[in-house]
């Protein structure tokens, strides 16, 4: 069959994946009301047809905090990439970088930022979940700069690991743990246990010492070792190690939004972790027009969640996102076919704004403003 669209490659991904794996990106906290709700909020906007304007020029660039992407799309930072394709994190962020793309090293991946500075053109993002050891917290933002990355993104909406009752489960531990139950399932994805065996080992390279035991579990591990005491004071202190652009992902609420930018944030992202934290909070693309309202151009906006459609980062940009990032669209690419299945994901979008850019009527995608929707 060939691929249409992003739910394709998830279908694929799924496929090739053994079902612990496949669910632990697939899914969301408890019921997955949130998760379900960023997908299919973007349908309560719609887009506004224009008709017989000349649109054989389109041009869907962006600039976000400074730096021009060929594409308003950014990868957003997920950990332990490497166990759905050896090298995952260098995969995706070589695909980002040929495509335009940004990318967002997770502090939870499989590779470290001085590997992916090997493989990135441009400067990439890191992210951080600040650590009870905030010494690691220091060291993690220094090597970040020293490998040149362009901005520092906290992620501020998990102070405990949601509860994602898919990897309950399935029994999900890191690396994946053989049984008798989910033997089958893994013995019908040989694709994947050959990679699986023959790539590198899969920790979260940055955070783990030499001789630590590395069979964990990823809501032990996060529950553990970071840091549920962190206030806006924190944000201060990570912005002064840091001293360039800084980013909060996880903002939901216009009163938070507030807050950040009085915090000297640079940059807010309307996330709600993908539906994977707390369920029932409201969607991203739901809550983006009251944060830009409240931010009033004091800080850039971007969206996070729920993104499967060009039409989706239409609905986005118009509503006063600057860009989108993208989770799982880029994740099922990788799973389904390494660096070439990201590119596709990124190739599908693409082609997807500019066909709905053009059938919209407009030739720019940074020039949409809420006359784009109803
Ligand atoms: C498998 C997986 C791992 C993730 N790991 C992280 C992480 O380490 N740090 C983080 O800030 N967000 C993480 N996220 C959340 C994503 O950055 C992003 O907010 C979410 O995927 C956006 O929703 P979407 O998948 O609908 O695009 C992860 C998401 C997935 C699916």
């Amino acid at each position: 069959m060939n691929i249409a669209n992003i739910a394709d490659l998830r279908q694929l991904a799924w496929q090739r994946l053994p079902r612990v794996l496949f669910d632990y990106i697939d899914g969301g906290a408890q019921d997955e009301v949130t998760l379900r709700a960023n997908q299919q909020d973007f349908n309560k906007f719609t887009l506004v047809q224009h008709v017989l304007r000349d649109v054989s020029k389109r041009d869907q660039s962006v600039t976000v905090l400074g730096q021009k992407y060929d594409l308003p799309l950014i990868l957003s930072p997920t950990g332990m990439t490497g166990l759905f394709w050896p090298n995952g994190a260098l995969e995706a962020a070589r695909a980002a970088s040929d495509a335009g793309a940004g990318f967002c090293l997770s502090s939870m991946s499989t590779s470290t930022v001085e590997d992916i500075k090997k493989v990135a053109k441009q400067p990439t993002w890191f992210q951080l979940y600040v650590m009870r050891d905030r010494g690691m917290s220091r060291e993690l933002i220094e090597r970040a700069k020293a490998a040149g990355c362009s901005a520092l993104v906290l992620t501020v909406d998990l102070a405990l690991q949601g509860q994602r009752d898919r990897d309950v489960h399935n029994g999900l531990t890191i690396p994946p743990t053989l049984r008798i139950s989910n033997l089958p399932n893994f013995a019908t994805r040989p694709g994947w246990i050959w990679r699986y065996l023959t790539g590198p080992k899969v920790v979260p390279a940055s955070l783990v010492k030499p001789g630590q035991n590395t069979l964990f579990t990823i809501a032990g591990y996060v529950n553990s070792q970071f840091d549920q005491s962190v206030t806006w004071k924190d944000i201060e202190w990570a912005k002064s190690i840091w001293g360039g652009s800084i980013a909060l992902k996880g903002i939901l609420d216009p009163e938070d939004a507030k807050a950040a930018v009085d915090h000297g944030v640079d940059a807010l992202i309307v996330s709600n972790h993908g539906g994977r934290q707390l369920d029932g909070v409201r969607s991203a693309i739901s809550a983006l027009p009251y944060v830009v309202d409240a931010v009033a151009g004091r800080a850039e906006v971007l969206l996070d969640g729920g993104v499967r459609r060009g039409t989706d980062v239409l609905k986005a940009v118009a509503l006063g996102a600057k860009a989108c990032m993208i989770g799982r669209p880029y994740m099922y690419g990788l799973a389904a076919n390494g660096r070439a299945g990201v590119t596709k994901a990124l190739d599908l979008l693409r082609n997807e704004i500019d066909l709905a850019l053009a059938l919209t009527g407009s030739t720019s995608l940074a020039a949409l403003d809420r006359s784009a929707i109803l």
